[in-house]
């Protein structure tokens, strides 16, 4: 198969997504998520450092920083709204968000943008301590399907997990952003998918050190 295949997203002996977000994604795509394209063949390296995820916006950023983050990697607001829909699926420590359940300021523990009903759901799965080991479902209404409902109506109702989620509401275009990708479930799916294949394209290795990927999730042995 020549790299200008193009393949559909859901075989797992293809080595196609570059990101262990996007391998989450597939897999949702394989349990009742959507299906799409994506070019084969991307040219990867041999070097896989934990270290390297500083370059990840935390979850405690807001609307501007996680624009200007992803504005440096070539994406518009829009598509940075429409691709964090990754987050109706799979599941998150407590520690990202707790500091929204017990210390969030100085005059407020508990973020106040935070539905409260859901925030004393979460306290129960995530008690004080921070126990490193705890996790919850980041999208509980149907946390293995990839949906935009799940996502946007979620942040809709305040019940956005991380400051990231939550923050995608708090100006009038993205604000608008979220309704319409909610409103519009067809609609976001195809800019998912653009995306996605765009995402992909990121940092691609060329030349002598290119790579392919025998399976995504390890170096070539
Ligand atoms: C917008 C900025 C983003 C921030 C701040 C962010 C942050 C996070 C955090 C804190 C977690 C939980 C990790 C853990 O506790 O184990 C997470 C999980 C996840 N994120 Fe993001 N993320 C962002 C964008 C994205 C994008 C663009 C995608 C893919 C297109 C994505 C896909 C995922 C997936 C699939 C998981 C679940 C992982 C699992 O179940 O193991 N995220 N993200």
């Amino acid at each position: 198969m020549s790299d200008s295949t193009f393949v559909v997203q859901v075989n797992l002996k293809k080595c196609n997504p570059p990101s262990a977000a996007l391998r989450e994604f597939r897999d949702a795509g394989r349990t009742g998520g959507i299906g799409y394209k994506v070019p084969a063949g991307r040219g990867d390296g041999n070097i896989s450092l934990a270290s390297d995820t500083v370059q990840l916006a935390p979850p405690t950023f807001n609307l501007s920083q996680l624009t200007a983050v992803f504005a440096k990697k070539g994406f518009t607001q829009d598509e940075m709204i429409t691709l964090s829909d990754a987050h109706t699926i799979g599941r998150s420590h407590c520690t990202a968000f707790s500091n929204r359940l017990y210390n969030f300021s100085l005059t407020t523990p508990q973020d106040p943008t935070l539905d409260p009903v859901y925030a004393a759901a979460l306290k129960q799965l995530c008690p004080p301590g921070n126990d490193p080991a705890l996790v919850v479902p980041m999208d509980p209404s149907s946390p293995a399907i990839l949906d935009a409902g799940g996502y946007y109506g979620a942040i809709l109702k305040s019940r956005g997990l991380f400051t990231s989620d939550q923050t995608l509401n708090s100006t009038v275009n993205s604000a608008d952003t979220v309704k319409k990708n909610n409103e519009y479930p067809l609609q976001w799916k195809s800019k998912f998918a653009a995306a996605m294949v765009k995402m992909g394209e990121l940092n691609a290795t060329t030349g002598a050190a290119r790579v392919v990927r025998l399976n995504c999730s390890v170096v070539n042995k």
